[in-house]
């Protein structure tokens, strides 16, 4: 598939079929994934491939407890709310495989010779490692487009952060970025509506 095509078809699957995916094809999504560009070509990233059924309950699981902690008021609302954004969080549990996204802190040369922490610093250059962990996410969502599958990327789960990096066994230095839920798409893609590039786009001469 051409590039552009591949971009044009992208948009989030959440729901899959049942066919597993061969780790080999995970693994070529991966590679591509790690193309990307990342601060200062660092590229700490890590990639875990989950297929085992029981994990996933078991994640969806700790991540419903969480969100059912959140406090709410008991109006039907706020319970409609809260089961939208438990069905956001953990569909992935039904996909054949979701890929757990680490990344270990990017310590940039100014930490060794400055008074300032890595969150200070981090924060002053705007995130560059999750900007980094981002570019490395859209990679692979194209890469699993253009291999005939379809993803979803999800920071929704991360409400479940620490929790879900001891079951997946990602220890310090590494954490835990993102989920991308993979798998072959339910029904054909269907890209969604996007604003027109003049709403989006200037130019200063
Ligand atoms: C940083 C980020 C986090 C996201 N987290 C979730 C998520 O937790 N659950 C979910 O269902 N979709 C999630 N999405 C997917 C967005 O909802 C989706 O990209 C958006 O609605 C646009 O649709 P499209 O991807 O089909 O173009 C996330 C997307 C991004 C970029």
């Amino acid at each position: 598939m051409e590039l552009k095509a591949a971009i044009e078809a992208r948009t989030s699957v959440r729901n899959f079929t049942e066919t597993p995916i061969p780790v080999s094809d995970l693994k070529e999504m991966v590679r591509l994934a790690a193309c990307a560009p990342s601060v200062n070509n660092y590229q700490p990233w890590k990639f875990v491939a989950i297929l085992n059924n029981e994990l996933m309950e078991d994640m969806a699981d700790v991540i419903v407890r969480k969100i059912s902690q959140i406090p709410s008021n008991e109006s039907k609302v706020a319970q409609n709310v809260k089961s939208q954004v438990e069905w956001y969080a953990t569909f992935f549990k039904n996909a054949p495989a979701v890929i757990a996204v680490c990344m270990e802190l990017y310590e940039t040369i100014l930490e060794k010779g400055v008074d300032l922490s890595h969150d200070e610093i981090n924060k002053m250059r705007n995130y560059p490692d999750i900007q980094s962990a981002g570019a490395a996410i859209q990679n692979l969502l194209l890469a699993s487009v253009d291999m005939g599958y379809g993803a979803c990327w999800m920071s929704a789960p991360m409400i479940s952060k620490s929790e879900l990096e001891v079951m997946i066994g990602i220890e310090n230095p590494m954490q835990l970025i993102a989920f991308v839920a993979v798998g072959e798409p339910a029904h054909p893609l269907k890209p969604k509506e996007k604003k027109a590039v003049d709403e989006v786009f200037s130019v200063i001469g």
